[in-house]
């Protein structure tokens, strides 16, 4: 049995072996269940919780997934730093499928999702400049690098709100913003992390080249989930190291996300 949790992984459902001394719990929150049941356990003496984002049988599609409820469900666990591993397409013909970008930024275009825990009592408005946790990146740049990853270490991933993938057009246009990456669930997820002061780290891998890419002929979803598959055991390494190497006291500012604002309820 592990007592507090500190790290937590919303991943693919090929993550489950991650853990040693795994325990299932199913975890209530005031925005329902989160995607599935909960898997704590341990990885190299780091207590870890993990969430499969898509529910273990892939049963929530990007724009349905529970976010508020998984990352409530963590944090309510004494998760503070979040590892989000996701597929993401290609918009650079430099970067191809295998890649690993670890994004420093991100623009949301997504449309109708619940992007905040703060919409009744006060108005909360965090910072979100740079959305991602500068230690957890760090980790994550640094120990794919030294697996031998072709890793990025920065970029912006731009979320669409799927499940349709982009255009043509839409694909071009992304890339011409400056985009490097296009992903369906990078986003509300991180801004939901910040607003209950985690750390939150985006592990992205590359699976095809997306539609405006000169070598991309259209993507498909067998494509992806192929090549995801066909992955995951490289990724769920790569996590289990990055677990190891994440910070055990946290010094960025993530956790100071929240000073000095009156909050409509007491965080978990
Ligand atoms: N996930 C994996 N590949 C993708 C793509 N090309 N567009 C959006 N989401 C993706």
């Amino acid at each position: 049995m592990v007592n507090r949790v500190d790290i937590g992984v919303i991943g693919g459902s090929g993550f489950y072996s991650l853990l040693d001394d795994a325990e299932e719990i199913d975890v209530a929150t005031p925005y329902g269940p989160p995607s599935d049941k909960v898997t704590v356990g341990r990885i190299g003496g780091r207590a870890v919780a993990f969430i499969p984002r898509h529910g273990r049988d892939h049963g929530f599609p990007p724009h349905r997934i529970p976010y508020r409820a998984n990352l409530w469900a963590l944090r309510s666990l004494g998760v503070r730093q979040v590892l989000a591993p996701s597929a993401v397409g290609s918009l650079r013909a430099e970067l191809g499928p295998g890649a690993l970008v670890v994004p420093d930024q991100l623009i949301d275009r997504t449309s109708g999702r619940i992007q905040t825990f703060y919409d009744a009592g006060g108005a909360v408005h965090v910072s979100f400049a740079d959305p991602y946790c500068p230690d957890g990146r760090a980790a994550a740049v640094s120990v794919a690098s030294a697996s031998g990853w072709d890793v990025s270490d920065g970029g912006t991933l731009v979320v669409i709100e799927g499940p349709r993938f982009s255009t043509r057009a839409e694909s071009k246009w992304f890339a011409s913003m400056g985009c490097s990456i296009v992903g369906m669930t990078g986003f509300p997820e991180s801004v939901l992390a910040r607003e209950l002061a985690l750390c939150y780290t985006s592990m992205s891998l590359v699976t095809d080249h997306d539609a405006g890419v000169e070598t991309g002929e259209g993507v498909t979803h067998e494509e992806v989930m192929a090549f995801f598959a066909a992955n995951v055991e490289r990724m769920r390494s790569l996590v289990e190291q990055v677990v190891k190497a994440l910070p055990e006291e946290r010094a960025c500012a993530c956790g100071n996300a929240l000073d000095g604002i009156k909050l409509p309820f007491e965080l978990p």
